[in-house]
């Protein structure tokens, strides 16, 4: 199954300045701290393009000169609880909060546990999470910057739905790839995935390719 199989649940993000960060991100010549302020941007970037398929009402008010103007309001933008997985997340996590600033936090950290060789035989092992009471109003933003074998983020929404039942669950990611997509998108059936890239494989280590590397130590050295 192809990551095309789900269309209208994978937004790829084509916006040219995300797409530039992505190329700098890409690239093995970026140093540590452009990388990480590339991640914060592409963060923020990536939360305006889920508030852009938020619902809205439409409102009236009151400008100075005593008439009435037309304008809208989002219901659902200060209802979001926002997952970071620790600790690559964490500077995806700073931009998206620059794009939902009242957003509440839960955190997970995650650890990847390779018994052999192939992608089947990686396992996500969650060994610390908090997460904050999920209720039926909230969306729930994932970030996890590299959606590989898909592992983390079933791990995660394990932590979800203890947590509550929320309207909407979100995941954002800077590159997917198909194996973890089609994974993903079939255990979870009403999730949706923002990304700026879908790249066709994954290593029998589960990195994708040609991917970044790894995002986390390309963030923190
Ligand atoms: N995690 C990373 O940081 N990079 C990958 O390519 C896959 C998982």
């Amino acid at each position: 199954m192809s990551a095309g199989s789900f269309a209208g649940r994978v937004h790829v993000i084509d916006h040219p300045l995300a797409q530039t960060i992505l190329t700098s991100l890409r690239d093995r010549r970026t140093d540590q701290i452009t990388f990480r302020k590339g991640m914060v941007k592409v963060g923020r970037l990536l939360g305006y393009e889920i508030i852009r398929r938020m619902p809205v009402n439409e409102v009236q008010v009151e400008t100075p000169l005593g008439t009435s103007a037309k304008g809208i309001s989002i219901p659902d933008l200060d209802r979001i609880v926002i997952v970071n997985v620790l600790r690559a997340a964490m500077p995806l996590v700073e931009g998206l909060l620059k794009a939902f600033p009242l957003a509440r936090q839960g955190v997970m950290a995650v650890q990847r546990v390779e018994e052999k060789e192939g992608v089947e035989n990686i396992r996500a092992v969650r060994y610390f999470a908090k997460t904050p009471v999920i209720n039926a109003d909230d969306t729930v933003i994932i970030a996890d910057p590299m959606l590989a074998t898909g592992s983390t983020i079933l791990e995660v929404m394990e932590e979800v739905r203890k947590a509550g039942s929320p309207k909407k669950v979100m995941i954002t990611s800077i590159i997917s790839c198909e194996y973890g997509i089609a994974r993903v998108m079939s255990a979870v059936p009403s999730v949706e995935l923002f990304t700026l890239a879908v790249d066709r494989e994954l290593n029998s280590r589960g990195y994708i390719v040609p991917g970044l590397g790894d995002a986390g130590d390309r963030s923190f050295g």
